[in-house]
């Protein structure tokens, strides 16, 4: 399932915000959070973005949807692997978004993060990502009351 747009505008607004130079998204669907932050770096000339899914035509309708995006450049790449594969491959994350249908407490869990590294976590409110919020001693954790739930942590 996508999700709200307002968490694409808020992803877009984080992007352009922090100008991350490494940001990472686990579960790529469509592509809607994808085109939201490729964009935001797009536009701030840096950073740039992994996403993965395990559905190889999940990944197929995003590169058509969020493509546009690398009319001019190259903003972001997609992998065929699970979230728990790119968070530990992944180096010196500035920025993920953790939404994927695998196993979310694990994937935060194998990131490493930069120095302030931001995590965002998408349906913060299902009680099984709980455990995230004492994984690390966090700098910051701000729980958004949306319907779902939306939790932003800073490392
Ligand atoms: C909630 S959707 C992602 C929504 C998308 N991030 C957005 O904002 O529009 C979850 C996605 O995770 C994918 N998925 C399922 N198991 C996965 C895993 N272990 N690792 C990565 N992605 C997975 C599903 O195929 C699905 O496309």
């Amino acid at each position: 399932m996508a999700s709200e747009y307002e968490v694409y505008d808020l992803l877009y607004a984080l992007v352009r915000l922090l100008k991350p130079k490494v940001i990472l998204e686990t579960g790529t669907y469509k592509g809607g959070a994808t085109k939201a932050m490729a964009k935001a770096a797009k536009e701030n000339g840096m950073g740039f973005l992994w996403t993965c899914d395990t559905d190889a035509k999940k990944l197929t309708e995003a590169a058509e949807f969020a493509g546009v995006v690398n009319s001019d450049g190259i903003w972001w790449g997609a992998d065929l692997c699970t979230g728990l594969e790119l968070c530990s491959k992944a180096e010196n994350v500035d920025l993920a978004f953790i939404d994927s249908s695998g196993d979310r407490v694990a994937e935060v869990a194998a990131l490493n993060l930069a120095p302030g590294g931001v995590v965002v976590l998408h349906d913060s409110k299902r009680p099984q990502y709980e455990p995230i919020k004492l994984l690390r001693p966090w700098k910051a954790i701000w729980e958004v009351d949306t319907i779902q739930g939306l939790a932003i942590f800073q490392s």
